[in-house]
């Protein structure tokens, strides 16, 4: 690809933490991962250059899900069988690396970096990794939470109408169980985020581990969940 550069051009991470307003671009970045995610799954589509899954399972699988599993036996089934589901999977193109920090911004249009986990697999993993970003930082932006909950819910209502490969539900379902195991990785696993507090990261855990528990079907019940306050900084 191109070198994207320009003064218009922003890394989403940036705009995120600045606490810029960030509605409009969950959206964006929800409809360019719909569309990739529908052209992956296509029948025509050639998988021969995505078939990935060992690298997956290595950069992905293992040390979000497995490692993690190590570290918290009370959940470790649940966050074994949620990795199986995602080492079988072959149903499109995953990205697997929607993180902020990846997502550079040219005005109000996405652009994806470095796909370097790409892989053939279930779409469930960039939706909830993506997400898992807005979540964690709700949690430590205070001033932003109410408006990065919604987001999540904003890039549900954009990415969702692409979903013709499968029931909608079913792919929301299999996100909402993932995204607390993503949680939960972020704080215990091998790559933990950096910015959160010794308390945050409290409130992460236990509210991770209550959803792993307990998972919901919808994320308008996961978002409502994680809408409590109580998070002391
Ligand atoms: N094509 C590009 N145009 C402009 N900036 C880029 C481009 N590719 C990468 N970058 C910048 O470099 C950073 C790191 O690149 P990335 O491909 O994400 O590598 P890494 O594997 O180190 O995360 C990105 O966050 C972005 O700021
Ligand atoms: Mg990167």
């Amino acid at each position: 690809m191109s070198f994207v550069t320009g003064a218009d051009v922003r890394l989403w991470k940036t705009s995120l933490l600045n606490g810029d307003h960030v509605r409009d671009e969950a959206a964006g970045v929800a409809d360019v991962l719909g569309r990739v995610h529908a052209a992956g799954a296509a029948t025509d589509f050639d998988r021969s250059a995505f078939d990935n899954s060992a690298d997956f399972h290595a950069i992905r699988v293992e040390p979000y899900l497995l490692f993690t599993a190590q570290r918290h036996p009370s959940v470790a089934p649940r966050l074994m069988q949620l990795a199986a589901g995602l080492d079988t999977s072959w149903t499109t193109l995953v990205h697997g690396d929607v993180s902020p920090k990846n997502i550079l911004f040219r005005g109000d249009q996405p652009i994806l970096l470095d796909a370097e986990c790409a892989s053939m697999g279930d779409p469930c993993f960039d939706v909830a990794f993506c997400l898992n970003h807005l979540i964690l930082k709700s949690v430590h932006l205070a001033k932003s939470r109410a408006r990065l909950l919604g987001s999540v819910l904003e890039f549900w209502q954009v990415y969702a109408p692409h979903v013709r490969w499968e029931d909608p539900a079913a792919l929301e379902a299999r996100t909402a169980a993932l995204v607390p195991a993503l949680m939960l990785a972020r704080i215990d696993g091998k790559s933990p985020v950096e910015y959160l507090s010794e308390p945050e990261r409290a409130w992460v855990r236990a509210k991770a581990l209550s959803l792993l528990e307990h998972p919901e079907a919808s994320l308008r019940d996961l978002v409502s969940k994680l809408s409590a306050n109580g998070i002391k900084s």
